[in-house]
């Protein structure tokens, strides 16, 4: 989950706030954290995971989350836990072995972290990366020191012998990528060299008894058979089976929630976007019209929206939802509204406002559902506080009463946002919400500069409907990560036909991301854009120009506010 950018402003004690990059409810009650009335005391509820897993022990490289990434796309469950968790939790989660992740201490360093002594005494393998190499030497009696040369970037594995399990299936002189100043001068007793690099001698270390260490990262997509190495250890070195399938753990999952709600009442708020979609379509699976979805139509979603919402989850799926109209509140306290973090902070209280009073229309209530993601889980922990206890404050849902004591179920919770999208596929969703593009929780009002009015939406849900339908025919939508319209406040005059115009200004945005980090403008092909301004400026009323923003994030945002 990407933090948002914190944007000073003195007129709101407010910042733009962590999304999972679709209109996801936690944002609105991130937001709707500063208001007044008493949080809801929430019991979480732990999903028990009975697969074999590999565990991931973070020593803090940044790319610790995707070793886990990696290691479930060989169809093993692999979690990502601090480097000093007690043994008992690790036990509950049935260890095939240990990967130790990079990190940027440096072992030789006063009170450098190291694994705990269970990790040798319980005699599974161990896999050290980068620093995680560099622990096992210091604690297994090797000496590290700071290298000559610090080693970054690309160098060629060169094999001392192909026998090794690690390496099966690998060709002679693989590309790896480095990342490391100090290296191994001593192995430890009982290791050999397996491989090295021009500056690494020591590039890959065994002891024949399970234990390996890798001076550089297998997880990043610059080692191009760094998954086969990743695989190899799963499969050839700890055993896995290979257990870990979204239609196992869509079985599994219906069991537990089941067993979780027993004859409970859930509620969800339905969204539109991709997390609370299939967290809804699992749960209804599991314990069906003990669910009731609350969809609020705030009357900032895109042309057509609410229609295919309810659509999808009403009549092909059969749920149980309140749809609730309420734009008329929205756009009423949205009235000359212009900062754009007034609006995030006005419409998540009326979000909050508007589920409270409807959840509370249902009677009793027992669990409140949410689309929280694995990274979200990591990146709470990962901030100083306990996951659950970051966590739970999304759900603190300010408004409502403290009688309703509501239980999270988070279906979700351990899974990656490509995990997701494939349950939501086996599930049977329809590839159009399963694969769509995010969508802010504040919807349309941010994409309007200024204020926010009923024609100037209906302007921009024209405009925007148009570069959907022309992305979409273009076959690019699945490639970029968001393609959209902005009303800009700026008018400028035309022609058309005999007359001048004096209208509006749309700006397109179209990027392409991975992380949402960071962004790059896409290079539409000009024929698709001239057929998007086109059509724009026949078609709407009220706009005589169309810009393409040819910016990337950093130093712009993908959203104009
Ligand atoms: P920026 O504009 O910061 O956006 O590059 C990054 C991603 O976050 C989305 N976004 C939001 N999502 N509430 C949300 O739920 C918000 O207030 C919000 N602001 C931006 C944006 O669409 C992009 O995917």
């Amino acid at each position: 989950m990407a933090k948002r950018k914190t944007k000073k402003n003195p007129d709101a004690d407010v910042h733009r706030v962590t999304t999972s990059g679709d209109i996801e409810v936690s944002t609105y009650l991130e937001i709707a954290q500063g208001m007044s009335g008493k949080p809801v005391a929430t019991r979480e509820v732990e999903p028990a995971l009975e697969h074999e897993s590999i565990i991931v022990m973070d020593f803090g490289s940044q790319y610790s989350l995707l070793i886990a990434r990696r290691i479930r796309e060989c169809n093993v469950y692999c979690e990502l836990v601090a480097h000093d968790t007690p043994w008992e939790k690790i036990e509950a989660l049935n260890p095939k072995g240990f990967i130790l992740s990079g990190g940027p201490a440096s072992v030789y360093q006063k009170n450098a972290p190291l694994a705990p002594a269970y990790v040798y005494e319980s005699h599974l393998p161990v896999l050290g990366i980068c620093y995680g190499m560099q622990a096992i030497t210091k604690q297994l009696g090797g000496l590290v020191a700071p290298g000559e040369k610090k080693e970054y970037g690309y160098s060629i594995l060169h094999l001392n012998s192909s026998d090794s399990p690690l390496f099966a299936g690998l060709e002679d002189t693989p590309a790896v990528w480095m990342s490391h100043g100090d290296r191994i001068e001593e192995m430890p007793p009982g290791f050999h060299a397996l491989a090295y690099t021009e500056n690494s001698p020591v590039a890959v270390m065994g002891n024949g008894n399970g234990i390996y260490g890798l001076q550089f990262h297998p997880e990043v997509a610059h080692t191009p058979q760094g998954t086969a190495i990743l695989r190899n250890f799963a499969y050839k070195i700890c055993g896995c089976k290979g257990n870990w399938t979204m239609g196992n753990f869509i079985q599994e999952s219906i069991a537990r929630i089941k067993n979780q709600v027993g004859k409970g009442k859930i509620i969800n708020a339905l969204s539109g976007g991709v997390d609370s979609a299939v967290v809804a379509t699992l749960l209804h699976q599991a314990v069906g019209d003990q669910l009731t979805c609350i969809f609020v139509d705030n009357g900032l979603l895109r042309r057509e929206e609410v229609e295919r919402t309810l659509k999808v989850f009403d009549e092909n799926l059969g749920m149980k939802i309140i749809h609730v109209n309420a734009a008329d509140r929205f756009l009423y306290r949205l009235k000359s509204v212009t900062d754009p973090e007034v609006k995030r902070k006005v419409i998540g209280e009326e979000f909050i406002e508007v589920f409270e009073e409807e959840a509370n229309k249902i009677g009793k209530v027992d669990f409140l559902a949410q689309g929280t993601l694995y990274p979200d889980v990591i990146e709470s922990a990962a901030s100083g506080s306990t996951a659950s206890a970051k966590i739970k404050s999304h759900h603190n849902v300010g408004g409502l009463p403290a009688r309703m004591r509501l239980s999270l179920i988070e279906p979700l919770r351990y899974l990656f946002k490509d995990e997701v999208r494939q349950v939501g596929l086996q599930l049977g969703m329809p590839e159009e919400m399963v694969w769509r593009q995010p969508f802010p929780g504040p919807g349309l009002a941010i994409r309007i500069i200024g204020d926010v009015a009923r024609e100037k939406l209906e302007i921009l849900r024209s405009a925007d409907f148009i570069v959907m339908n022309e992305i979409k025919k273009a076959n690019l939508y699945r490639h970029l990560w968001q393609t959209f319209a902005v009303l800009t406040d700026v008018k400028s005059t035309g022609v058309m036909g005999d007359y001048r115009t004096y209208g509006y200004l749309v700006a397109l945005r179209a990027v392409t991301s991975d992380d949402v980090m960071t962004a790059d403008w896409a290079r539409l092909p000009y024929d698709l854009l001239a057929r998007i301004s086109n059509r724009i400026v026949n078609e709407v009323q009220g706009v005589n120009r169309v810009v393409y923003d040819i910016t990337s994030k950093p130093p712009s945002t993908i959203e104009w506010e």
